[in-house]
């Protein structure tokens, strides 16, 4: 008997999860939906049956369940996910919780898939730094990156559904409650906290994560991440810098061909990737791939996706799929 439980699935990130698991209907026999005790007892519809909420407590985990999605906040996974690997769970955390933790795998399923096999806890990496690397593995394995230069547009929805309240409810000229300045009608270039050195851990987050991705601690990385007033897909802009030397048209070729990427790139008729088109898919759609002439190998491009479903939810039930059908085990 093959068994699911998702943490947090009252949230913006769990209540997704359940819309891809029931698209995907792998092969799990029960599923199991835990929040928090404020959502005890509330019913939600889920593979056309009625599920009531648990409340996730010490006694969770002891259940044994086959696998646990967790999106919860960094609290909650700090607190359960290896009481969870204890009782042999494998556990996929969309937190921040572990994953520049050097024993747990950080991973976008068309990147790094393997490195998840026969672990108890796999990380989920940042929504912003996972479209980014779908772009950019196929880049870095043919033509070797030297540098990035992120600069992110990021949806509201990214803080979860008090991101999107604060859209809402700021555009009615109310007092904004999660982000520091009202979002509506303004750019914040200020995600998550300011560390010691002026960058915002979103920004560190994107640099760190995407070394531990692709697996190169030599790539140069610098960023500047941005909310946005949108409610849904992130954007980026990305500045590549290669070692080797390319031709444009092949390059583009490539990113067509790659796994995951959607490659809309028609300038000539105004065709480029949007926030709307992207939202409700898995793919990460790229454009605006042109040379940066003030630089030698080197490339601009505009990334975006939907950061809830590939940058989170999508990306995460796409591991467990992976999991499930390697018949992957773990052991304690
Ligand atoms: N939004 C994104 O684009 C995105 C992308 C990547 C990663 N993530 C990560 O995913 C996680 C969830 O984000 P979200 O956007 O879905 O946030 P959210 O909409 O605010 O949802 C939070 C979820 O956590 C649950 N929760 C809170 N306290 C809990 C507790 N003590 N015990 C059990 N469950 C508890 C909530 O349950 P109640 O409803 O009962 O409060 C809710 O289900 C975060 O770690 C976030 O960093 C989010």
């Amino acid at each position: 008997m093959v068994s699911c439980a998702i943490i947090g699935a009252t949230g913006l990130v769990g209540s997704t999860f359940l819309k891809v698991l029931e698209e995907k209907k792998l092969e799990i026999d029960e599923y199991y939906l835990f929040a928090s005790a404020r959502s005890k007892g509330k019913k939600v519809t889920f593979m056309n049956k009625e599920y009531t909420i648990e409340e996730l407590t010490e006694e969770t985990p002891k259940r044994k369940f086959t696998y646990a999605l967790f999106s919860a906040g960094s609290s909650i996974s700090d607190k359960y996910a290896k009481e969870f690997n204890r009782y042999g769970t494998i556990v996929i955390d969309n937190s921040s919780r572990f994953r520049m933790d050097e024993n747990v795998p950080l991973i976008v399923p068309e990147v790094n898939i393997k490195e998840a096999y026969g672990k108890l806890l796999i990380a989920n990496p940042n929504c912003s730094t996972i479209q980014a690397v779908v772009a950019l593995k196929p880049l870095h394995t043919q033509y070797k990156i030297r540098r990035i230069i992120y600069s992110t547009y990021q949806a509201v929805s990214g803080a979860g559904i008090n991101g999107i309240n604060d859209l809402i409810e700021t555009s009615l000229g109310n007092e904004p409650k999660k982000f520091p300045y009202k979002i509506y009608n303004n750019c914040i270039p200020h995600i998550d906290v300011f560390l010691y050195n002026g960058y915002t851990k979103e920004e560190e987050k994107m640099i760190n994560e995407t070394r531990k991705i692709l697996n190169d601690e030599t790539i140069d990385i610098t960023a500047t991440c941005v909310r946005v007033p949108i409610f849904n897909s992130h954007a980026e802009s990305i500045n590549v810098e290669f070692k080797n030397e390319f031709d444009i048209d092949n390059l583009k070729q490539l990113l067509a061909k790659s796994p995951g990427i959607a490659l809309v790139d028609d300038t000539k008729n105004n065709i480029y990737p949007l926030n709307t088109f992207a939202t409700n898919k898995d793919d990460v759609f790229v454009g605006r791939v042109r040379k940066d002439f003030s630089l030698k190998n080197s490339i601009n491009m505009w990334v975006v996706a939907d950061n809830v479903r590939k940058g989170a939810a999508s990306n995460a039930v796409q591991i467990l799929e992976k999991l499930i059908y390697q018949k992957d085990t773990a052991s304690i």
